[in-house]
């Protein structure tokens, strides 16, 4: 499914992101990268990172880090290693709930990197305390 993607909105921007070798922490590296951030992809599964990163294009680029988030020393290392790789970092995403009851069908992982990707740009600077809810309506 395509989208359209807001280019530059994440230039010169810097994010570590978990479980970023699968599912929507794929798709939202992937679309972070599109927007021109550069993404230190963590995950757990090493051939999945690598096929996030095969498939990630630019402008932006992934630093693929091989890690077990629930080992507190080595979420230490990870961010050690993303600021080392990165030289700054703007952003950290260790998980998010994502809520999908939907009748019309579940959401795909590139829609709900979209909403990711509004949340966490300049537009939704004002945005404090609520749940984004990517159901295509089934909840209003
Ligand atoms: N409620 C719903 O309807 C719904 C729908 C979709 C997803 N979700 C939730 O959203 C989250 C992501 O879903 P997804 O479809 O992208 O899942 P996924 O399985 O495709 O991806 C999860 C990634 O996290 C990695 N991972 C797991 N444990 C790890 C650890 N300890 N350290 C490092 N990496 C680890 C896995 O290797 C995998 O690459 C999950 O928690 C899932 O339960 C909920």
């Amino acid at each position: 499914m395509d989208h359209e993607v807001v280019r530059d909105r994440f230039a010169g921007t810097d994010v570590l992101l978990t479980g970023a070798g699968s599912g929507i922490g794929r798709a939202t590296a992937l679309r972070l990268v599109d927007e021109g951030a550069d993404v230190f992809a963590v995950d757990a599964n090493e051939r999945g990172l690598a096929a996030t990163v095969a498939a990630a294009s630019g402008p932006g680029r992934v630093v693929l880090h091989v890690a077990d988030v629930s080992d507190e020393a080595a979420v230490v290392a990870a961010v050690r290693g993303a600021v080392s790789a990165l030289d700054k970092l703007d952003g950290l995403d260790f998980g998010y709930y994502a809520r999908i009851r939907s009748p019309l069908g579940p959401a795909q992982p590139e829609q709900i990197a979209a909403t990711i990707a509004f949340a966490a740009s300049h537009d939704a600077s004002y945005l404090t305390g609520v749940d984004l809810r990517v159901d295509r309506g089934s909840h209003i």
